[in-house]
């Protein structure tokens, strides 16, 4: 009996340890400071890297890389600068990074102004059969006007949003893009208060445009045009056949 609740207390023991070893749970939101109820930063994403390299045999695979509880490592970041926070997220291993910087500009407008980091390319089942000259540490960078909104608002984004012009050193990787989606965010908080939800939201055009409400707008407008489309012809009709009927 005892050794029994021994064996399941050992076996749960070992499920948890082999499982905590592969990633670490994702977090809900980034926000930062970490553990502080005064955030000076907060955002919460979705987040795809698509990467083109060049296996042994001189072909070339886009590997599709989520972040997920088993590539998600570490974030970290600062709002050391007044008008510049950042967010670092580790992942796959803790050498390949992503870092976001954020910007205040003197309207007193929030926006993502630049991605940077490293990827580590070895052959994992991420970069399957890589070939010798991309193995190692890669670095990346990429000037971004993205997610503009006023300070005081945060800014969200169901819609995918495709970060395509991301330069890396080495011609045989492709950075095809890193790909956000859910997104909110808020880079600029008031730390002086306590956090307690994002602040009203800014969203983007493509949103709206998605949204469900504007279906049944545009099916009115169309409708509304075609029964006075029909209408229209119908009286024309009519009175052409009334003249036509009197000059007979
Ligand atoms: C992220 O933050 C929002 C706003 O405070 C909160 O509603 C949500 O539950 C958080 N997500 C997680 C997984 O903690
Ligand atoms: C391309 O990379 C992915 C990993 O993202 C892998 O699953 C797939 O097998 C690779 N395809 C080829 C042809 O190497
Ligand atoms: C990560 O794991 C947590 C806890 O098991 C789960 O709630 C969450 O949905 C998972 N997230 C992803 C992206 O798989
Ligand atoms: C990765 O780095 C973070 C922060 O630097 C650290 O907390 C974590 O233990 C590291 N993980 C591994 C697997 O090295
Ligand atoms: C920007 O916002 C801060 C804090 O909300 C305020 O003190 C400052 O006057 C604002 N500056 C401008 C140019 O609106
Ligand atoms: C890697 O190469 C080996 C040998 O050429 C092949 O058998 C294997 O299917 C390849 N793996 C992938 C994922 O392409
Ligand atoms: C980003 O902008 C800076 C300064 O304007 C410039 O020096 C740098 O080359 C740019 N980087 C890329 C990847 O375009
Ligand atoms: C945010 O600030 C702008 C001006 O900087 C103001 O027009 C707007 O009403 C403010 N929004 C909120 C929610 O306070
Ligand atoms: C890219 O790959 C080709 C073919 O394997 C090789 O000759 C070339 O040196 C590589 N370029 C770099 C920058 O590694």
């Amino acid at each position: 009996m005892v050794s029994a609740i021994y064996s399941i207390f050992l076996l749960i023991t070992c499920s948890i340890l082999i499982s905590s070893t592969n990633g670490v749970i994702l977090p809900g939101n980034y926000t930062l400071p970490k553990f502080s109820p005064n955030l000076c930063f907060a955002a919460r994403f979705d987040l795809v890297i698509n990467i083109e390299y060049l296996k042994i045999d001189g072909k070339t695979n886009i590997s599709r890389i989520p972040l997920n509880n088993q590539t998600f490592q570490y974030y970290d970041g600062d709002c050391l600068s007044s008008n510049r926070h950042r967010l670092t997220i580790g992942m796959l291993d803790n050498l390949t990074t992503i870092t976001f910087q954020f910007k205040l500009n003197e309207k007193n407008q929030t926006s993502l102004t630049e991605v940077f980091g490293a990827i580590t390319i070895k052959n994992t089942d991420y970069f399957p059969n890589c070939s010798d000259n991309i193995k190692g540490l890669h670095a990346f960078m990429g000037n971004e006007s993205l997610f503009l909104t006023d300070r005081n608002n945060s800014y969200r984004c169901n819609t995918k949003t495709k970060i395509d012009n991301l330069k890396i050193m080495n011609n045989n990787i492709t950075i095809k893009s890193i790909d956000l989606e859910n997104l909110r965010i808020q880079p600029f908080i008031n730390d002086k208060i306590i956090w307690n939800d994002y602040a009203t939201e800014k969203v983007c055009t493509m949103d709206i445009f998605k949204s469900s409400t504007w279906i049944p707008i545009v099916v009115g407008i169309c409708l509304a045009v075609l029964v006075i489309v029909i209408l229209v012809v119908y009286l024309v009709r009519r009175r052409r056949y009334r003249n036509g009927y009197q000059s007979v």
